[in-house]
């Protein structure tokens, strides 16, 4: 597996091993970066450019989390509105995220003509689309908010997409690309002015000893100067564990019978919102679609999800196959914005970039410059705008407290929603259940050819109960967006230790 989760991305094919070795470990580094999705990689790229010793660390393979699963869309605008950030930010901090999104464009464009990337970066025009009076009141306000943060907006007649519309603006300066292409070019680039990186290497935990940290991983110890921590949430008990809410959302990558893929990025306003474009892949075309958004382990039927993405996608494209279906995870953040800079409650040279939303290419890309101007300048002017220690009570505070409730709901209620089953030949093949047996109560799910896989129902972050994934195979937390696989290997960050199996004997 290169992914976590069952299905594979339209980007798979392109995930390769670098090799693993563990001597490595026995150095020491001025930045251990955990984590070699867009944000790790850039990062670490950034900083051995100049003159840090860096140390990649990452638990299974380049791009293994939401890298490899992103439909990779480079954006100016965001989920959270120009609108909602002017009224929860201010103006001057508006203009301050579209200078943002303009910068890591610009970086990612400057990497690809310096490195000779070849990932199928394109600029492109994005259009946004409002399918009824409602969504058209909310397009007119990202329209009006958007010009006055600095990003060009304006109603056009036509849609590049055959979707019927109420309202469509477009939005020029958008772009896309391979983000494992891209990253990759990356990592060739960083490991070849002298940058190491070690692969299955899980960090667990930091500690601070004297004047330096110790990373202590499942390969031996490492000791460095500085860490960032590029997992999506960091490991361990912390504050943005509940600032930020984990989702899944889904993506389809379909060939179209006539052959006309639109020359553009897509985006109704739907909620949750349907996202569009296309791209060459091995000189195959393909129109990538994804929406259909629901809170990690919100409920186990997740083929539902897909189902209806492609009933949305048959509804108005011509497809004559669907040859990619993926889900990938995110991190909502509950003012809107993502958290980059000093981790709080930890020693100040522990950094994390997170809360991406759904625009990890951009952030990522802006987190790891954000995060090197820190520890190399010791400043930067996203400082303050984007730092992990805010306290923003109005901005986000309903969707705070709902967020957080649904966490206590899940450590309470989930206990009592199990079934009891006599014995596990009740289940059939490719069944998953939490069962009491003997008084335990387990995760349990009997493979295609009948093999069952019998484990702890309890995620070992902070104890909720884990529900079953029935498309990725995985069984996803709730509270916090752990993920593990079918023999309850970690597969998604903040937990580092897997699920406790049982042997079905037992
Ligand atoms: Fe935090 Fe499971 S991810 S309890």
């Amino acid at each position: 597996m290169y992914r976590d989760g069952a299905n594979k991305s339209l980007w798979q094919a392109e995930i390769k091993k670098y090799s693993s070795m563990a001597e490595l470990l026995n150095d020491s580094y001025d930045v251990v970066i955990i984590g070699a999705g867009i944000t790790g990689v850039t990062s670490a790229l950034n900083l051995q450019k100049q003159n840090r010793k860096c140390l990649l660390v990452e638990s299974a393979n380049i791009g293994f989390g939401t890298t490899g699963g992103t439909t990779a869309h480079l954006n100016n605008f965001f989920d959270a509105t120009y609108s909602d950030v002017i009224k929860d930010f201010g103006l001057d901090n508006a203009k301050l995220l579209a200078r943002g999104g303009n910068e890591a464009i610009d970086i990612i464009r400057q990497n690809i003509n310096a490195y000779g990337i070849d990932c199928g970066f394109a600029e492109k025009t994005g259009y946004l689309f409002s399918l009824d009076e409602k969504q058209t009141k909310e397009l007119d306000d990202i329209i009006e908010a958007s010009n006055e943060a600095g990003v060009p907006m304006k109603e056009v007649q036509e849609n590049p997409f055959p979707i019927p519309y109420d309202k469509i603006a477009e939005v020029p300066g958008q772009a896309q690309f391979h983000p494992i292409q891209y990253i990759r070019g990356l990592l060739d680039q960083y490991l070849a002015i002298g940058g190491k990186m070690i692969e299955e290497c899980r960090a667990l935990e930091v500690e601070k000893q004297e004047e330096e940290l110790v990373v202590i991983t499942t390969l031996g110890i490492v000791k460095c100067k500085n860490v960032i921590y590029a997992t999506h949430i960091p490991p361990g008990k912390n504050v943005l564990h509940f600032r930020n809410a984990p989702y899944r959302s889904y993506a389809l990558a379909v060939k179209l019978r006539n052959g006309i893929y639109p020359d553009a990025l897509g985006y109704d306003l739907c909620e949750p919102y349907h996202y569009y474009r296309c791209q060459e892949v091995d000189g195959e075309q393909y129109l990538i679609a994804g929406g259909e958004d629901h809170k990690t382990g919100e409920t186990e039927n997740t083929e539902a999800s897909f189902q209806k993405l492609e009933a949305y996608v048959l509804k108005y494209f011509d497809v004559s196959e669907i040859v990619y279906r993926w889900s990938s995870q995110y991190y909502e953040p509950v003012d809107g914005l993502p958290y980059i800079g000093q981790l709080p409650g930890n020693p100040d040279n522990v950094y994390v970039s997170t809360g991406y939303n759904g625009n990890g290419m951009i952030f990522g890309t802006l987190g790891a410059q954000i995060l090197s101007d820190l520890i190399v300048h010791g400043e930067s002017a996203y400082a303050q705008l984007f730092s992990p220690a805010r306290v923003k009570p109005v901005a986000g505070f309903t969707s705070f407290v709902k967020e957080n409730a649904n966490v206590v709901k899940h450590l309470v209620m989930d206990k009592i929603t199990v079934e009891k089953i006599q014995s596990l030949t009740e289940l059939n093949d490719n069944e998953a259940k939490v069962v009491k047996y003997n008084g335990e109560t387990m995760a349990v799910f009997k493979d295609a050819r009948g093999r069952v896989h019998v484990l702890s129902h309890t995620c070992t972050h902070l104890g909720c109960n884990v529900v079953w994934n029935e498309s990725e195979l995985s069984w996803d937390c709730p509270c916090h967006g752990s993920r593990f696989g079918i023999d309850g290997e970690v597969l998604t960050a903040p937990a580092v230790k897997g699920l406790d199996k049982f042997s079905p004997e037992e």
